[in-house]
C-alpha cells in the first residue's frame, strides 16, 4: 500500500462514492455502506460521518471510538448493496460474503482488502443531529493501492455512487442491483 497523509484524504472522497465503513469490538467486526460523510477540516484532518443509531455499526463504533473507510470500486457493487441492507447483529456480513480482511495500523478496527484504498479513523467527538449521531473523527492513516493511484484515482478506476433506493451511478451508468436478498451468497471475485 502507497501511503498518504491525512489531508489527502479528501483526494480519494472528491467525487463523494459510497464507501464501506468498518467498525470492530473485540470478535464482532461489521461493514457497512455510507454515503453520508463530509470532510470538516484539513489541519488536522477531520471527517463527519452521520449513522442511524440503530445500526450495529453504530454501536460498535460507539463502543470503539474507532472505524475505518474503506474505498470500493465497482467490483465490490454487490456486496456494498448487500452490506447496506443486512444488519451485522442478524448476519456476519464479513463471513458471509468472504471479505477478506487485515489490520490496520492505527485502529483495531479490519481493512477490506479489497478497497482500493483505506482511511483509519478515531472518533473526537459524538453530536446527535435531528435522527442521527455524528462523528466527528480525525483520520490517523490514509493508504491506497499503488496500482490504482497517480495523484488522483488512476483513469480506469470507476468508483460506485449512491443514487438511493437500489440505484448506483458507476461513471455514466446508472445500475440496479437486484437479486442481493438474505440468502444471497457471492459469485468467487
Ligand atoms: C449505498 C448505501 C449508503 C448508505 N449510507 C448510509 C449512511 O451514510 N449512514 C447510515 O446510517 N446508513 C447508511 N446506509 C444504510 C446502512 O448501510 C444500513 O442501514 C445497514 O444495513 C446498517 O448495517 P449494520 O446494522 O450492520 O450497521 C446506506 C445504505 C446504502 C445501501
Amino acid at each position: 500500500m502507497l501511503e498518504l497523509s491525512p489531508q489527502k484524504c479528501t483526494e480519494l472522497l472528491y467525487s463523494h462514492p459510497v464507501l464501506l465503513l468498518s467498525s470492530r469490538v473485540g470478535l464482532k467486526a461489521n461493514v457497512m455502506p455510507v454515503c453520508w460523510y463530509v470532510p470538516l477540516s484539513s489541519m488536522p484532518a477531520l471527517i463527519g460521518v452521520s449513522l442511524t443509531p440503530s445500526s450495529y455499526t453504530c454501536h460498535l463504533v460507539q463502543e470503539s471510538g474507532e472505524f475505518v473507510l474503506g474505498v470500493p470500486d465497482e467490483t465490490m457493487l454487490k456486496e456494498i448493496h448487500f452490506c447496506g441492507v443486512h444488519c451485522g447483529m442478524d448476519v456476519d456480513k464479513i463471513r458471509h460474503l468472504k471479505l477478506v480482511t487485515h489490520r490496520a495500523r492505527d485502529v483495531s478496527a479490519l481493512l477490506i482488502s479489497d478497497c482500493l484504498g483505506q482511511i483509519e479513523c478515531r472518533v473526537r467527538q459524538v453530536q446527535s443531529t435531528g435522527d442521527r449521531k455524528f462523528f466527528i473523527s480525525e483520520v490517523m492513516t490514509v493508504t491506497v493501492q499503488p496500482f490504482a493511484w497517480n495523484n488522483g484515482w488512476t483513469d480506469e478506476i470507476r468508483l460506485v455512487h449512491y443514487l438511493g433506493g437500489l440505484d448506483y451511478r458507476i461513471g455514466n451508468e446508472v445500475v440496479r442491483v437486484e437479486g442481493v436478498h438474505p440468502g444471497y451468497v457471492p459469485l468467487e471475485r
